[in-house]
């Protein structure tokens, strides 16, 4: 069994800090014997990103560096330059992606993310939350994938 969670997000309107809110409720609530923690992305270090039995990042899509379809700015720092020599040999990882279906580049930062866990050689865990619009009629939708990440966690090795 997995037992910890380490769980990094970059949200400037908040939104994603409620997704990763209701996951972190969720778990809490199921009585899972799993140590959550939580770190804010402009916070993080790259040795961060090995943390936990199982690592998610999650961010909101943004126009970063002037183009739409990015990763939030916190987050694109990290990744790309901190991060940018990081190995995470082998490590779980999943993602959390919000958009808004205003944008042409609907949630495009999952695929920023994707390609962040395939060149670092992390392992995808569980396959990404991804939230179109606001997060707060979503809740189901989102103690689901809680449930589903819990259920791997607990049958994993
Ligand atoms: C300046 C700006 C650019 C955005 N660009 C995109 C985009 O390219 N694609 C998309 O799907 N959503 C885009 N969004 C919507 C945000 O990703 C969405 O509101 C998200 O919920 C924000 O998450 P946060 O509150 O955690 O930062 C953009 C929002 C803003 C304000």
């Amino acid at each position: 069994m997995l037992r910890s969670l380490h769980i990094i997000t970059a949200s400037t309107s908040g939104n994603t800090d409620v997704v990763a809110d209701v996951i972190s409720q969720r778990i809490t609530e199921r009585g899972a014997d799993i140590a959550i923690e939580r770190q804010r992305a402009e916070l993080a270090k790259p040795e961060d990103l090995l943390r936990g039995d199982v690592l998610i990042l999650g961010s909101g899509t943004w126009n970063t560096g002037g183009s739409e379809g990015q990763l939030n700015m916190y987050m694109d720092t990290l990744l790309r330059v901190r991060a940018k020599d990081t190995d995470l040999q082998g490590k779980p990882i999943t993602f959390i992606s919000l958009g808004d279906d205003r944008y042409y580049f609907r949630t495009r930062c999952t695929e920023h993310f994707l390609r962040f866990q395939r060149e670092h050689k992390g392992t995808l865990f569980v396959p990404p939350l991804i939230i179109v619009n606001e997060p707060y009629e979503q809740k189901e939708k989102i103690e689901k994938w809680a449930d589903k990440l819990l259920s791997t966690m607990v049958e994993g090795c």
